[in-house]
């Protein structure tokens, strides 16, 4: 008996390794990043910050990615922007660009959410962040809003550089190492 449920433990434990093998070969990097959504997103050099902002359409072309890191922090206690793509209070924003609104995978939206039809995208999360319970009615959100404009415009262009998939592989940052 004890030797059979030992056998057992034993290809368990293989199983398990082989699966986590076969997770991490093709992606080390965002293998990492999902094993704690808390990571630190990318650390961008200075170079690597021109590259990314020269991509983006005024006004966020001429944003200062710091600065909207510190805005950030008006979000981090509901969200997550990191590729472990963990909802808490509010649903995760990786990728969130080019997303549809309300639909983060596994996240409970308001009906307000859900009926608000738009793509998330430079000029949508402007109007939203401005002013998000007059923007969706009713959302769930719990938060004010961000008025200064420059505020905004930095956030939302850190959000741009960070929650993109690819964009800081393409400048050859990542926080993990790159592959
Ligand atoms: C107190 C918690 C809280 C704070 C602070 C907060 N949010 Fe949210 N956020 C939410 C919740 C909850 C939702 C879901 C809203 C709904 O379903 O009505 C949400 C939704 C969103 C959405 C829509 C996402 C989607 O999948 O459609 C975006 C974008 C967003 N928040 C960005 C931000 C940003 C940027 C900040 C910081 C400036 C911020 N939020 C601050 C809780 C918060």
């Amino acid at each position: 008996m004890a030797q059979k449920a030992s056998t057992v433990v034993t290809s368990g434990a293989v199983a398990v390794a082989a699966l986590l093998l076969l997770g991490g070969c093709h992606k080390a990097a965002s293998a990492a990043a999902d094993d704690s959504a808390f990571a630190e997103p990318p650390e961008f050099t200075a170079a690597q910050k021109t590259q990314i902002l020269a991509t983006f359409p005024a006004p966020y072309n001429t944003a200062d990615l710091d600065a909207g890191e510190k805005q950030f922090n008006k979000c981090r206690s509901c969200h997550t922007i990191t590729a472990g793509k963990m909802n808490m209070t509010g649903p995760h924003l990786y990728g969130v660009f080019g997303r549809h609104a309300a639909t983060a995978e596994g996240y409970t939206y308001s009906d307000a959410m859900k009926a608000h039809n738009v793509v998330w995208d430079f000029d949508t999360l402007d109007i939203y962040l401005k002013s998000p319970q007059t923007v969706v009615e009713g959302t769930k959100m719990g938060f004010m809003g961000i008025q200064n404009d420059t505020d905004r415009h930095n956030l939302i262009a850190y959000l741009k550089a960070e929650t993109t998939p690819g964009l800081a592989d393409s400048t050859g940052a990542n926080s993990a190492g790159s592959q």
